[in-house]
């Protein structure tokens, strides 16, 4: 089939991607001058694993080219896919701005029948805006469909949450586009959920925002497990063996961060509020989110009393393992706190010092993770990758002034940390 996807973000690189993997022909459209230049010399613009040798084989299979031009995307293709941002306002509203201007575009080069996919993730009723607009803006009046199809892939997984996905979600208000949407997956062999465009919509801020609150569940029992002594691995372990709620997403840490969840959280609270509902619980969930953070940097205040001129060794600055993206990175803010309390970093991130550059200009950049600790008085965990685990700890002890680590994602084991003589404190144990 032919499809362009609009915008080359995380979300749209990837579909387009996998789209021409499995065989669809695929235009990637991207306002960015620089970021096609690069697309189409061979360079990535994200590290996402998987996803280079996947965009390179699939650019030599000429399934999948990069262009600026969204006209030539929507003549040459049957669906249109857009993947453009939809960034947080102040309010907490969504900035709508870029998927109206793409619709304006759409709609400007449309010379026949169209089916526009909304993949990103959009406050309901977005769909029925996107149709008003096309139809306003379309001067030869040709047909069209609009669907909503959310996408649910993980940063760091997605190549693999995008070819295995769980579901696939597609909303519509008629029955015309249907098939040619589930040709578009049929090479997936997903369950498919057709649905209403504002039900579709609905699923993705509701899905996320429960994956909010199950961290954020799991993050209060920690304060309970500290409190009580009792271990918050073991009962995430003993409640996620009941079917009904499952084990994952019940690692407790520093919270969640990234471009998704507080965003879509703080959207859902808002799309309530207009709706006429006040969403409190989910206003609780972002209120123990940054309980979260505060407790962490209390416990390291507490044990090391002044920050001020304290060496601190931070491991992890993305905002979870397996890519190099800091937006809204717990781990870049609690160094950016750490640092308003006087205290100076040496940091280290398998991926993402480069994009952490500009957030931490005062921190001191150590390529080699066993280096990290070397003349501080404390190392802190802060972001979740497995690489972590394998730290050369005796290494570290001897670099540490003192032998003490604050483990913000439970990444070791307190009895054995406690045998290689550590003073260790996590969360929850
Ligand atoms: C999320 C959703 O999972 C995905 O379906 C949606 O399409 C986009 O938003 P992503 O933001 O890539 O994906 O990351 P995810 O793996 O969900 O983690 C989000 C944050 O939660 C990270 O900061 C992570 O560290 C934190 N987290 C996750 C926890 O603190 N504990 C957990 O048990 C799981």
């Amino acid at each position: 089939m032919k499809l362009t996807i609009i915008g080359t973000g995380y979300v749209g690189l990837v579909t387009g991607t996998c789209f021409a993997e499995v065989g669809h022909h695929v235009i990637c459209v991207d306002k960015d001058a620089a970021k096609v230049k690069l697309l189409k010399a061979g360079g990535m613009p994200i590290y996402e694993p998987g996803l280079e040798e996947l965009v390179k084989k699939n650019v030599r299979a000429g399934r999948l080219r990069f262009t600026t031009s969204t006209k030539d995307g929507v003549e040459k293709s049957d669906i249109i896919f857009i993947a453009v941002p939809t960034p947080p306002q102040d309010d907490g509203s969504v900035d709508l701005s870029f998927i109206e201007t793409v619709a304006r575009e759409i709609a400007g080069s449309m010379t026949r029948y169209k089916i526009i996919v909304d993949k990103s993730t959009v406050p309901v009723k977005t769909g029925d805006k996107v149709a008003e607009t096309i139809k306003r803006y379309c001067k030869s009046k040709v047909e069209f469909d609009v669907v909503s199809n959310p996408e649910f892939l993980r940063e760091g997984f997605a190549v693999g949450d995008f070819i295995k996905p769980d579901r696939v979600v597609i909303g519509m208000h008629s029955k015309r586009p249907e098939q040619a949407m589930r040709d578009v997956y049929a090479p997936f062999e997903a369950p498919i959920i057709c649905t209403d465009i504002n039900s579709a919509e609905l699923i993705k801020h509701a899905a996320n925002s429960f994956l909010a609150l199950k961290i954020s569940y799991i993050n209060a029992v920690s304060v309970i497990c500290e409190a009580s002594g009792a271990n918050v691995i073991e009962v995430a372990n003993g409640m996620g063996m009941d079917a009904r709620i499952g084990r994952r997403f019940l690692d407790a840490g520093l919270g969640f961060g990234g471009s998704c969840f507080p965003k879509d959280l703080s959207a859902f609270i808002k799309i309530s509020e207009q709706l006429g509902y006040e969403f409190s619980l989910l206003k609780e969930v972002q209120k123990i989110n940054t309980g979260q953070m505060e407790r962490f940097i209390k416990k390291i205040s507490d044990t090391l009393w002044v920050l001020k001129d304290k060496k601190l060794g931070v491991l992890g600055l993305a905002f979870k393992q397996n890519t190099d993206d800091v937006r809204l990175s717990p781990a870049i803010e609690l160094c950016q706190q750490l640092q308003k309390m006087g205290a100076q970093l040496r940091v280290h991130d398998p991926r993402a010092m480069e994009k952490a550059r500009p957030f931490l200009p005062h921190a001191t950049f150590v390529k080699d993770m066993d280096a990290v600790a070397e003349g501080c008085d404390a190392l802190v965990v802060a972001t979740e990758w497995p690489e972590f685990k394998k730290l050369d700890l005796e290494r570290a002890r001897k670099g540490l002034t003192h032998p003490i680590m604050f483990d913000g994602r439970n990444l070791f084991d307190p009895e054995e940390m406690e045998r290689l003589g550590f003073i260790y404190k996590s969360i929850g144990r």
